[in-house]
């Protein structure tokens, strides 16, 4: 497999074309956002943290029966993917209340939610992903109903395959956004799963164990990416 030339610059990764059109190669970046772009910065070794951990995570969900875009690594912050026709939503879980939800809602962060709750997001920077509902989904043509009824229970099943890891990782698993995508006519999870994309804290002292520490300026950021992956690992391994 060849790796060509580039398709798509994104925040945190890069794709490029390979020599087999049913793939794209993907290199993570050190490069970190937040706040829609606003704020910038970098986390030395994110890269690679995040295409090590998004590969655990994406090979124990395929044992679980959920089809993810993950082949293979091809190097430490590098890894082959399926191809795959994006839905532009962001499928966010929560378990806990925290950043957006405690915001829009009034609750305080921490409040533990009696059943997850799930959220749609429209993948769209100029408008700053805004919430939508089913409704909007399907009147806007991003998915029909069946595809937005898949990406919610493949959703929820994630959320059962993660907490079970991070259990035996020592954290708590707050909330995460998942991004979904179509090839050969099944509804396949894409994107990656990191401490970019979820809200981890630690289960004795609840300090915070992903990019909130980057948003937030809380400091000790690599630390934290490191710890995360350092866990999992050693979770998996006793599985
Ligand atoms: P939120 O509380 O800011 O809506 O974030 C919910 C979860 O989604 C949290 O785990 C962080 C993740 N997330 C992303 O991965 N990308 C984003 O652009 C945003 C806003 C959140």
């Amino acid at each position: 497999m060849e790796k060509l030339e580039l398709l798509y610059e994104g925040k945190a990764k890069k794709v490029f074309l390979t020599d087999e059109p049913a793939y794209y190669w993907v290199v993570y970046k050190d490069d970190a956002t937040a706040f829609n772009g606003e704020k910038r910065g970098q986390i030395l070794d994110k890269g690679v943290v995040n295409n090590q951990l998004s590969a655990l995570f994406f090979q124990a969900m395929e044992k679980a029966g959920i089809p993810t875009h993950f082949v293979k690594i091809m190097d430490e912050r590098e890894m082959l993917v399926k191809r795959l026709e994006m839905i532009p939503l962001e499928v966010v879980v929560r378990n806990v209340a925290a950043g957006s939800l405690a915001k829009r809602l009034g609750v305080e962060e921490g409040y533990r939610l009696p059943h997850p709750v799930i959220e749609l997001y429209y993948k769209n920077d100029a408008l700053g992903d805004p919430l939508v509902n089913e409704s909007h989904v399907s009147a806007m043509g991003w998915a029909d109903a069946e595809m937005v009824n898949t990406v919610q229970t493949l959703g929820l099943a994630v959320n059962e395959v993660l907490q079970g890891i991070m259990e035996k990782a020592g954290i708590d698993l707050i909330d995460f956004k998942l991004e979904f995508g179509v090839a050969d006519g099944r509804v396949i999870l894409g994107d990656e799963i990191s401490p970019d994309t979820c809200r981890f804290w630690d289960k004795e002292t609840q300090e915070k164990l992903d990019k909130d520490r980057f948003r937030r300026d809380l400091g000790r950021v690599e630390e934290a990416y490191l710890e995360v992956y350092r866990r999992v690992k050693e979770a998996l391994l006793n599985v």
